[in-house]
């Protein structure tokens, strides 16, 4: 679990981040949701420990990231994964390689280890004959695959996205959603998943926490977020025709 508190953040005078407290749970799929602009990435960023905050607390289990020395800041490194916007795969490595860079960089693994846990990654997320492909060679939804694959090849306790739908179709996007959340709860990861994607809601929306502005607008559940009379998130969320008409058949059936 991570629990932030009272979380407040600025750049060079402007407060991008506002009083933020929230928690992510275990085994669940957690979404920041929210304009763009709304402070989503810099609330990642922020946990990820790559920004650091002006006030507030942020605890993994009942670790304070603010108290950690740098051993602990690397032990904490270690226990996280990350998928970045755009998948960020090294271009010139086949996707075996990309897969076994984190294990390169923060273990001492034996070639023949590593590459048999890469393996077990990559058959995880059904990629299996692409080994020695380069990222160009595969379309954008088996990339995806990849850097989901590289983020889990630690056994991260902490599972970190960054609009891992962006540049996919809907279906991908469906396929790649429930792939993480899968693994979450195959690996009781905490995954916290910033996205603009109403479907992701729907689909994975576990804990849904809305930005607005860098302030915590709302939060709840996916179920909730139906029936809230918050003006802000039902704005936001209404903004999507889909979103419309899931809500009405919704409505009808309960
Ligand atoms: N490194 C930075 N320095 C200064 N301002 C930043 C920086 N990163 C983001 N911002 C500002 O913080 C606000 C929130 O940005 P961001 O978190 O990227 O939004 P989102 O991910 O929700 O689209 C924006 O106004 C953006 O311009
Ligand atoms: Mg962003």
């Amino acid at each position: 679990m991570i629990v932030v508190e009272k979380l407040c953040k600025s750049f060079d005078g402007n407060n991008i981040l506002t009083d933020i407290s929230t928690q992510f749970e275990k085994g669940k799929t957690n979404l920041i949701i929210g304009q763009s602009g709304s402070g989503k990435t810099v609330l990642l960023k922020c946990i990820l420990g790559l920004y650091g905050i002006d006030s507030g607390n942020i605890f993994f289990e009942n670790r304070s990231l603010q108290k950690m020395d740098s051993k602990e800041r690397s032990i904490l490194r270690q226990e996280m994964g990350m998928v970045f916007q755009g998948s960020a795969l090294f271009d010139s490595m086949t996707v075996e390689e990309n897969i076994m860079f984190p294990m390169r960089m923060l273990t001492q693994k034996s070639p023949d280890e590593m590459l048999s846990r890469a393996n077990e990654v990559i058959n995880r997320v059904n990629l299996v004959n692409s080994n020695r492909k380069l990222p160009s060679e595969i379309s954008g939804g088996m990339q995806k695959r990849v850097a989901i694959a590289r983020a889990v090849v630690m056994n991260p306790k902490y599972l970190f996205c960054d609009e891992p739908n962006s540049g996919l179709d809907p279906k991908t996007s469906t396929l790649i959603d429930n792939l993480i959340q899968e693994i979450t709860k195959e690996y009781q990861i905490t995954t916290v998943i910033n996205t603009h994607d109403m479907n992701s809601v729907i689909e994975i929306g576990e804990k849904v926490l809305f930005l607005e502005d860098g302030r915590k607008g709302w939060e709840g559940s996916n179920r909730e977020v139906f029936k809230t009379e918050n003006e802000s998130v039902g704005n936001f969320i209404y903004s999507s025709d889909l979103f419309k008409k899931v809500r009405k058949v919704y409505l009808e059936e309960n």
